[in-house]
């Protein structure tokens, strides 16, 4: 794939291809991400905890998501670029959600949206559908209702949740978006959607039988290192790597040894 669109997604799901996908909200990690090869590139709203430093992802600005997502837009070549849409800019009622989905697709240059939750917004997710701006959806545990919840544990162990999460997953398909975030399920709940949907599955803490897997950049090459769940696999521990950078600079600069005679005019 030159340039992976959301057609590609589907067409990747149908031919066995997992699909891989990381969190980006600056200009200098997308330009890595994209090219090392990376499918897609999601600017989650979790820009509000990892980069400002918010407890929750409820605080966040829609014009604070045009920013990250407009500097991501930048660096890429060849991701499908999907943006969250923020919590209070798509709630109160379909047109609120079709204004700030289109200011994100023309202020930013992003690709298509993500908006959590399935039946509550069937109208507001149509409504941006039909105007032609692509749509992931994000079942199972979704951040922006924390406070409904009121905490991060695995969702739809029980029956009757995993029913209604399996209906909302069909009904997301049936109304069109491309695609179904899936957060923090069981894994055999989650092969069971991916299994019944023609539209890729991408799961982040749901395990092997989805159609592609989501982190969070930041977690994933241990730059955050106060957050452990089960479903996070490290690649890196920059942030042991990078403490041991900083020490050195600061011992080099109180020591005179930085900088030497070769790195001066
Ligand atoms: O905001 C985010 O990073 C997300 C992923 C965890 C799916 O929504
Ligand atoms: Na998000």
């Amino acid at each position: 794939y030159k340039r992976i669109t959301v057609k590609s997604l589907v067409e990747m799901k149908a031919n066995g291809e997992k699909i891989s996908m990381l969190t980006a909200y600056d200009y200098t990690m997308a330009k890595i991400l994209d090219s090392a090869g990376l499918d897609v590139l999601l600017v989650g709203d979790s820009a509000s905890n990892v980069m400002a430093g918010h407890e929750t992802t409820l605080p966040i600005t829609l014009d604070q998501m045009i920013y990250h997502a407009s500097s991501v837009v930048r660096a890429i070549e060849r991701a499908l670029v999907v943006v969250d849409l923020p919590f209070g800019s798509y709630q109160s009622d379909p047109k609120e959600a079709l204004r700030s989905a289109i200011r994100i697709m023309k202020e930013s240059g992003g690709h298509s949206i993500k908006l959590e939750g399935g039946r509550e917004i069937k109208e507001s997710i149509k409504r941006i559908l039909n105007a032609g701006i692509p749509v992931m959806g994000h079942l199972g545990l979704t951040p922006q209702s924390i406070y409904k919840f009121g905490t991060y544990t695995v969702r739809a162990k029980e029956e009757e949740e995993a029913e209604k999460l399996m209906d909302d997953a069909l009904l997301l398909e049936r109304i069109g978006c491309f695609a179904i975030v899936l957060e923090k399920v069981p894994a055999k709940l989650a092969k069971k959607v991916a299994d019944a949907l023609t539209i890729p599955v991408i799961g982040i803490g749901a395990g092997n039988g989805v159609d592609g897997q989501v982190l969070v950049t930041h977690d994933m090459i241990g730059m955050t290192h106060e957050f452990h769940p089960r479903f996070l696999r490290r690649y890196l521990d920059l942030y042991a790597d990078m403490t041991g950078a900083f020490k050195n600079y600061i011992a080099d600069v109180k020591s005179g040894d930085f900088p030497s005679d070769k790195e001066q005019y």
